[in-house]
């Protein structure tokens, strides 16, 4: 018997990085996992994992996101995943930029939780996880401007939903991530002028002396999703080898 067997789970941004290495950890532990992302290409490559089943959906498109909520009778856990880093300071982030990073980061939770919610609160039950990060209300870090305003705003959100629909069975809460290998995360080091003065950047600052693995926050995530957790909401779950203390 899995420890989320039987549990059905709608996730967002599941094609790569830490989406894609949660799906298939809560497939594992038996859950029935609803895996979206834009990426079509990538996302196919989770359809032949058992429990797994997967649909193109833009999270910033409430149209997109009410027609795949209709798909369901109940949702035992959402997690919003979805997000994007911008580089740099309040001075380097062109309105467009803002604007992208709140839309996607932030509106796309919004919308998520606004439409699926009201499916959880008819079973007076339900799990809400989040992506934040310790770069947030957290901790300051160079260059992460908008990045961090939007993780603190989801923090927020977060502690917010936790609050209003505690008494009615909902649960909701965040993950704080420090750096995680991802394929972003290496997307993102190569496109600096000096990928391997980068790459020496990031290792640098990790404590541990080494990043996060997908794989390590998807434990996390099944914690959370599992009914261990049950007694947890409202916070913010930090998971950074040290990086914020
Ligand atoms: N990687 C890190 O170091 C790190 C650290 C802390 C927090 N996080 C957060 O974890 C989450 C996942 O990060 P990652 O690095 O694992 O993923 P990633 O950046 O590698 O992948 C993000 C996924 O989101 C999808 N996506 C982008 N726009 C979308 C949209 N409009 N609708 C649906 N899907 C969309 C992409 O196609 C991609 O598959 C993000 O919220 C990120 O901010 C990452």
């Amino acid at each position: 018997m899995g420890r989320l067997e039987g549990k059905v789970i709608v996730m967002s941004a599941a094609a790569q990085g830490i989406g894609r290495a949660a799906a298939i950890a809560f497939a594992r532990e038996g859950a029935l996992v609803t895996a979206t992302d834009i990426n079509e290409e990538k996302l196919k490559e989770l359809a032949s994992y058992p429990g797994i089943k997967t649909r193109v959906v833009d999270v910033t498109k409430r149209d997109q996101i009410e027609a795949l909520a209709k798909e369901f009778d109940h949702v035992d856990v959402l997690f919003n995943v979805a997000g994007f880093v911008h580089h740099g300071s309040i001075l380097d982030c062109a309105e467009a930029d803002w604007d992208f990073t709140m839309n996607l980061n932030v509106r796309s939770m919004y919308l998520m939780i606004k439409v699926f919610l009201p499916k959880m609160l008819a079973r007076k039950s339900g799990n809400i996880i989040n992506m934040a990060s310790v770069a947030s209300s957290i901790k300051g870090v160079v260059n992460r401007c908008a990045y961090s305003t939007s993780k603190a705003a989801i923090i927020g959100l977060t502690k917010s939903v936790a609050a209003d629909f505690i008494e009615q069975g909902i649960r909701c809460n965040c993950i704080c991530p420090g750096t995680v290998d991802t394929p972003s995360l290496r997307e993102r080091i190569q496109a600096r002028p000096d990928p391997e003065q980068a790459m020496r950047d990031f290792l640098a600052r990790q404590k541990m002396g080494r990043m996060c693995t997908a794989e390590e926050v998807a434990h996390l995530c099944v914690y959370l999703a599992a009914d261990e957790s049950a007694f947890i909401t409202g916070t913010e779950q930090i998971i950074d080898g040290g990086w914020s203390m």
